[in-house]
This record gives structure tokens, sequence and C-alpha cells, in this order.
């Protein structure tokens, strides 16, 4: 729930030497092994002719058969050649089509087309991204509710604007809460603290998760410290405890690439260190985005 930790709040908690990596970005597929190569399917692919992972770039056209057109996004097959598709709701002439496409929706009249009003809609294809919801088989506006008047935290649930929701404080009252950027914000409110999954409640303040909170070394991972960005931390058997990651040293062949969301790589000697060049993973330029299935397809 709580995906962004203000970046101040990072900072601090970076004060001390850690290891820290950022899930936005992978390792150029040219510095990867064929092991780690291949958990880079969405970007890399293993050329077995000259033993090299190279980075891909397919559109449309390359993909020759129809299953394999279709089941990419972006892509359509039209009498015997895959071309590029960007589809308005006008090619959305049946229900499971029309939700397929962005910002278009199946009407009472059987159509689709752009959103209009929740009436427009029957029970089982209402928009619930436009604040439409199904009740007693008619699609409707959602009625905002009013946090104050719920009396129980059972009860105090519900979204009382279109970016505020309902939340049960520590002084035992209902209460209205917006968007929240930092764990600090949840200090009146402990259960969401501690459920937000990111902050953890301790004294009277809720603050940012660290290494340390973790008890089990399956749960001893990484951090978030920003939308994209992760701090290490590492798993001390002799101590049983979890503490931030000082360097990569404990990671292994096997993990060393996805641990570190894909910024560091196992080196032809055998140590998990930092890809040299990082790659943006929304950087496709002009290649178009392929499910697993279309790239074993076209491997195999
Ligand atoms: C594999 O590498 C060779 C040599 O660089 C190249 O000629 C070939 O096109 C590559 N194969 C693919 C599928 O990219
Ligand atoms: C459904 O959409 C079509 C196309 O925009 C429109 O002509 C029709 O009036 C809509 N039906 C309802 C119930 O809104
Ligand atoms: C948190 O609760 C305390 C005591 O009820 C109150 O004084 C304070 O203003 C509240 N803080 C926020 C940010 O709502
Ligand atoms: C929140 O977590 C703290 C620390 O683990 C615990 O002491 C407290 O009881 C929890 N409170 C709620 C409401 O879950």
């Amino acid at each position: 729930m709580l995906r962004q930790v203000l970046i101040s709040l990072c900072l601090i908690g970076l004060t001390t030497a850690a290891v820290t990596v950022d899930a936005s970005q992978h390792c150029d597929c040219t510095e990867l092994n064929q092991a780690d190569c291949a958990l880079a399917l969405a970007w890399c692919l293993w050329n077995t002719s000259d033993a090299e992972c190279q980075a891909y770039s397919l559109t449309c056209e390359d993909l020759t058969s129809q299953t394999l057109c279709d089941a990419a996004d972006s892509c359509k097959w039209n009498s015997g050649t895959c071309e590029e598709w960007d589809p308005s709701c006008s090619d959305g002439t049946t229900a499971a089509l029309c939700n397929d496409i962005d910002e278009c929706y199946w009407n009472k009249s059987n159509a689709c087309a752009s959103f209009s009003s929740c009436a427009d809609y029957a029970a089982d294809n209402c928009p619930a991204d436009q604040w439409c919801t199904a009740s007693s088989g008619t699609c409707a506006a959602y009625t905002f509710v009013t946090c104050s008047s719920f009396t129980t935290a059972a009860t105090c649930m519900g979204a009382d604007s279109k970016t505020s929701s309902c939340a049960w404080a520590n002084d035992n009252t209902c209460k209205s809460l917006g968007a929240v950027s930092a764990c600090s914000d949840l200090n009146n409110f402990t259960s969401r603290c501690n459920s937000s999954g990111s902050c953890v409640y301790e004294g009277t303040a809720c603050r940012a998760e660290k290494c340390s909170d973790a008890t089990t070394e399956i749960g001893c991972n990484a951090i978030e410290t920003g939308d994209t960005t992760y701090s290490l931390c590492t798993w001390s058997s002799t101590s049983g405890t979890c503490a931030d990651a000082a360097d990569t040293s404990a990671l292994t062949k096997d993990n060393c690439y996805s641990r570190t969301f894909r910024n560091y790589k196992w080196s032809s000697d055998n140590k998990c260190v930092a890809c040299d060049d990082l790659v943006d993973n929304d950087d496709t330029s002009n290649s178009v985005i392929l499910g697993a299935f279309v790239l074993l397809a076209l491997i195999a």
C-alpha cells in the first residue's frame, strides 16, 4: 500500500555504507553470463552461435505466426502478416476485447466506447476505475462515505473522496487519511502503519522499516528506500540477525543477479559485482513488449 517513502527519509538511512540498487534498471545484456541472461528474458537473449548475451529488439513484423503475433500486446495479425496495432474503442467488438483496450468500456447497448456514466453499464461490466460500483445488480456511481460516521475499527472503511479513505486512528475514531508519502504520516494510525508493509510502529511513531527489523533469514532481503530503489540487507547465521549489507560478498552465482534487482552480475572470477552499464527497464525503444510465452517460442 505504501509505495512512496520520502527520499529524505532514505538519505538519512543511507549514512552508513549500504548496497543500494535501482529496480527500474538492469545490467546491459552483454555483461551477463548465460544463467543471468536467462533471467533477463524481458530484454536479453542468449545467442548460442557466439555464446553471448544480447539485447533484442523485435518488431511485430518479426512475429511470423498468428499465435505469436496475437500474443504480443501491440501487434495484430492481418492477412498473413503481423502488424503494429494501437487499438481504439471501435476495435472492441466483444466485451472481452473491449475490456482489454485502455479507457474503453462495454456499455449496456453492447458497444465499446469511452466512459460515459455509471448508469450506462451493466453490473458485470461496471467500470470500477471510473468510481462506479455494482450493487444489487446495477452499476451506479460510488457513494463516498463519511468517515466520522463509523464507530468501530471493523466498519471504518471506504473512500471519503477520490484521494482519501477512512482509517482507524489511535484515538479510536475513524478518520480521513489522504495519500501517505512518509511513514510518519501514519504516526496516529498504528494499525495502518503495521499493515503498510514498509513501515513499522515503534514507541509512539511510525518509521520506515530497517534491515534489523527482519527476524528470519527469508525476511532479510532489501528495504524499499524510494519508488524503485532498495537498500540490500544481509543475514548473519552466527548471530541470527539481519543488517544492512556493506557489500555483496554474501551473494552467490544463483542469487547475485536477482537479489540485486538485476543491478549486479556474477563475474567470470566468481564474484557478485556491480554492472558497468545499467539500462532503463522501460527503454524498449522500438521493440514490442512480448510475454515470456512468445519469447520461449521464438527461441525454440
Ligand atoms: C548471434 O551472433 C552472431 C554473431 O555475432 C550474429 O551474426 C547473429 O545474427 C546473432 N543471432 C541473433 C539471433 O541475433
Ligand atoms: C454505448 O456506446 C455507444 C457508442 O458510443 C452509444 O451510441 C450508446 O448510446 C451507448 N449506450 C449507452 C447505454 O450509454
Ligand atoms: C495525532 O494525535 C495527537 C493526539 O491525539 C494530536 O495531538 C496530533 O495533532 C495528531 N497528529 C496528526 C498529524 O493528526
Ligand atoms: C504494531 O506493531 C508493533 C510492533 O511490532 C506492535 O507492538 C503493535 O502491537 C502493533 N499494533 C497493531 C495495532 O497492530
